[in-house]
């Protein structure tokens, strides 16, 4: 064998493990710079005096580059004085192969920000500790364990797999083992802090090939930090063995893979390539974490993290794609919601929320329009035992999700993300909490955004999934972008937009059925949290997309921020589509919604004309008057085309002042017009908040009417429009990306209400003993989690010596940390930082 080829082997042996080098970001800086075809990664080195470290993962033509640290982006200022010298003496420059250039910039490490104290005021309902179990149901679970084999000490106590107390509240997990179908063969990896793959609960199933440590660049995510207990917990619930430690996970003989992220300042580069990392072998990644869920924080994941998911769900797993379970939050009593989180609302990410052991809503959960379903996690005083048995809040109800999911796939490993997504749906079983809002959607389903369309039956998902027919591949029709620029009355009434979508829009664009909504959308705001935005089907579903935040004080709106909605499932998409943009506080903050853009989602009719979602850019939202690259592929319609020459030739570039220019609707009704407005306005007062109150007085002539129609015949001036574009696209694609700077923060596992202190105690005490020692003390109580007074006073009878609190912890200094109304939030001192 050739040495080059021996070389590239060994390249290749590298690169296939994601981060070949440890990232030594304390004495150097790293670039990500996406190139075309017609320059080597080695001539831009050379050309910028960098070195080239490689490609970034699976990310095609993405390398990176290492420079010797400075402050300036030294790349950029080379990019900007290139494009001036271009203009003067033009030529050929390596520089000009340069699609995108990002300096990773790692995130600090953050300290864990604790759940916030339950809100003063709310009643805590706990659970009737002295329910006792039925006895029949205690029949049934000994059976289970009996026939099954299962050993597992504390198994009586994972109620989310058995429940004998509350009957039917668990995930209805039993008889599905009963059948064989407990993971195998299905792999879940766990992105957290870490996995502890010597515990004797996750040994037998630790699956090493799919696992990496990319806070210390090694193929080991052991736990290292006194705080990094997290990733071992959630991958307890997924895949603890059956055997005689602890409990054990829902999908028991699945293989379980740890990518450690969170456990100290990552860049984007680091993050994209954990998210694909191993992609074909680990099918399912679970992520119980995400921006800070304060009720103020409005964050997405940067340009290289959306290309690594958009990526994964095309290539991942031989091109079925990559699932992504996300928990929805933690800032329910902040007032946040999920689809102020760029992770959770994402099209690609199934966001699952919790539901507690009664039935309730807990109140740490958050609400959105993006949710699909919730299962089991902690509230009304008690929590789910994976080992430790405090654990909980969503960071909980996400990994309980994966491993069902992990079940599905054992059954049907053929089955796409979307497939996936399908089955969630279909399958999750309304709640009646009393509480909850529910509508029935046009394909008859329940919806609610507090539990999504409810929680997870996991014999009822692999049922179904064992005869599902796969579904034809993703299509879209993305609206142009609708100018509206008007101000926002302040009050109930909001302002109100239709578009009108019709079937030959969504003929040209191959799209049969929706899945997904999204909203992208420009709002001007003294005041972000008093906006809110709800988005009207056809059908008059509702999405509430975006809510008021009373903490969120950002005098910034909305920057092309998208909102997402799976509320409209299996609906045609044909019709009038509202949205209404309220400002809910009339206290002199105002605002104006400046445009929008409506994309919808779906099932393509034709499987043949199907295309890959082009990767995402960075700017892809710059370009308010052009149709965007992707709906140019998907629909090669005249009504693609003619927006698209019209934008061209109007005002590509200019992101304020956008000319108002929709194609008129070809047999000359009404259109766009700026003197829609105050009719909407006087419109739009007779609604309330409600929309059971306003929707009768919803009529087509009392809202202002965009319509959205295609000229036909201008093909021609779409070619030329088109060229005109993609010279824009590329020039604008060598723009910095401002948008990769974002912070993490582990949604926190757990709530600070009372557990049932008997129980816990016992529970606990008992894991320990079992574990003998040699678990890594990832699962065991004292950490974070440990804020729960009586379960504390339980606990130092049992186990701890008078005092060891005040070795162990220290009360919280910071105002995150104020304690609640009952419980002072307390965290553990530093490990070895
Ligand atoms: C739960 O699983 C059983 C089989 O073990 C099945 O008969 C039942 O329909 C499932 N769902 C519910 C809600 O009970
Ligand atoms: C296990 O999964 C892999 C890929 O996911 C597949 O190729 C293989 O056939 C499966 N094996 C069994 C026994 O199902």
């Amino acid at each position: 064998m050739k040495i080059s080829t021996l070389l590239s082997l060994a390249g290749l042996a590298v690169l296939s493990h994601g981060a070949q080098v440890p990232r030594d970001y304390a004495n150097n800086d790293y670039y990500v710079l996406h190139l075309d075809r017609s320059t080597s990664p080695e001539q831009v080195a050379s050309r910028l005096g960098l070195r080239h470290e490689g490609q970034l993962s699976e990310l095609e033509h993405h390398h990176v580059f290492r420079a010797p640290k400075f402050d300036e982006d030294v790349v950029k200022r080379q990019i900007q004085e290139r494009k001036r010298r271009k203009r003067d003496v033009g030529g050929s420059d390596p520089l000009d192969s340069i699609l995108l250039s990002s300096k990773q910039k790692p995130r600090m490490h953050l300290e864990k920000r604790m759940i916030p104290p339950r809100p003063e005021g709310l009643p805590v309902v706990r659970r009737q500790e002295a329910a006792p179990p039925s006895s029949a149901a205690l029949q049934k679970q000994a059976e289970v364990m009996k026939t099954l084999d299962i050993a597992d000490p504390i198994f009586n106590e994972q109620w989310h797999l058995f429940n004998p107390v509350e009957i039917g509240h668990d995930v209805n997990v039993t008889g599905l083992w009963l059948e064989g179908i407990t993971g195998k063969n299905s792999t879940v990896a766990i992105v957290d802090d870490g996995l502890d793959m010597n515990s004797n609960d996750l040994k037998p199933n630790y699956f090493a090939e799919g696992s990496w440590d990319f806070n210390d660049a090694d193929a080991i995510p052991a736990p290292e930090l006194s705080d990094d207990r997290h990733g071992t917990r959630c991958a307890g619930e997924v895949s603890a063995a059956r055997n005689d430690v602890c409990g054990v996970g829902v999908a028991y003989d699945s293989r379980i893979a740890g990518i450690r992220i969170l456990s100290k300042a990552i860049g984007d580069a680091e993050e994209a390539e954990a998210m694909i990392f191993k992609y074909q072998d680990n099918q399912i990644y679970s992520c119980s974490w995400g921006p800070s869920d304060d009720g103020r924080t409005m964050e997405a994941p940067g340009i290289l993290i959306k290309r690594a998911m958009v990526q994964a769900t095309q290539k991942g797993r031989g091109g079925l794609g990559s699932v992504y379970v996300f928990a929805s939050g933690n800032g329910a009593s902040n007032g946040d919601n999920c689809n102020f989180d760029g992770y959770t609302n994402s099209i690609y990410s199934i966001t699952v929320g919790a539901v507690d052991r009664t039935g309730a809503h807990p109140y740490y959960s958050e609400l959105c329009s993006a949710q699909l379903v919730v299962t089991y996690s902690s509230g009304s005083g008690d929590a789910i035992n994976a080992c430790y048995s405090g654990h909980g809040g969503t960071s909980a109800a996400a990994p309980l999700a994966a491993g069902i999911f992990a079940l599905v796939l054992q059954v049907r490993p053929d089955l796409s993300w979307r497939d996936m997504q399908y089955l969630a749906m279909d399958t999750a079983v309304p709640i009646d909490d009393g509480v909850a809002e529910w509508q029935t959607t046009t394909i008859g389903k329940k919806f609610s955004h507090t539990f999504g369309y409810g929680k997870i039956d996991s014999y009822a998902m692999v049922e179904m999934a064992k005869t599902w027919e796969k579904v034809k591949p993703q299509a879209w029709y993305f609206s142009p972008w609708i100018h509206v620029k008007k101000n926002i009355p302040e009050g109930k009434d909001g302002l109100a937009v239709t578009v009108e979508v019709t079937a030959d829009m969504l003929k040209a664009a191959n799209v049969a059925r929706l899945e997904h909504v999204t909203v992208t959308m420009n709002v001007e705001h003294t005041r972000r949290g008093d906006l809110s935005v709800d988005l009207i089907s056809p059908s008059k579903v509702v999405s509430n997309i975006a809510v008021a935040r009373r903490l969120d004080t950002a005098g910034t709106g909305y920057k092309d921020w998208t909102f997402m909605s799976v509320a409209h499932w299996g609906e045609s998409g044909v019709g009038k589509w509202t949205i209404i943009v309220r400002d809910t506080e009339k206290n002199g903050n105002k605002g104006k919604l400046v445009d929008f853009h409506l994309k919808l989602w779906g099932e393509a009719i034709d499987a043949d004309k199907a295309k890959p979602l082009p990767m995402p850019d960075e700017h892809d939202d710059d370009d308010h008057n052009v149709i965007q690259t992707t709906t140019l592929q998907a629909s090669t319609t005249p009504i693609a085309a003619g927006t698209a020459a019209t934008s061209v030739k109007g005002n590509p570039s200019d992101h304020p002042e956008r000319p108002t220019k929709n194609p008129a609707k070809p047999s000359g009704t009404e259109k766009a017009s700026p003197s829609g407005t105050n009719e909407a306005q006087e419109a739009t007062s007779s609604a309330s908040s409600s929309w059971v109150s306003w929707l009768p007085s919803f009529g087509a002539s009392k809202t202002v009417q965009i319509w959205v129609y295609g000229a036909i015949g201008l093909i021609s001036a779409f070619c030329c429009g088109l060229g005109i574009y993609f010279w824009v696209a590329r020039r604008r694609r060598l723009r910095n990306d401002s948008r990769n700077n974002y912070e993490f923060e582990l949604i926190d596992e757990e709530e600070a209400e009372g557990l049932n202190p008997g129980e816990k105690g016992a529970v606990g005490k008992k894991a320990r003993r079992t574990r003998g020692g040699e678990l890594y003390d990832a699962f065991a109580e004292g950490s974070d989690d440990d804020q729960f007074e009586d379960y504390r006073d339980r606990e130092r009878s049992h186990t701890r010596l008078p005092g060891d609190d005040s070795e162990q912890y220290v009360v919280g200094d910071e105002s995150d940390d104020e304690s609640g109304d009952e419980k002072a939030e307390r965290k553990p001192l530093s490990g070895p930082r």
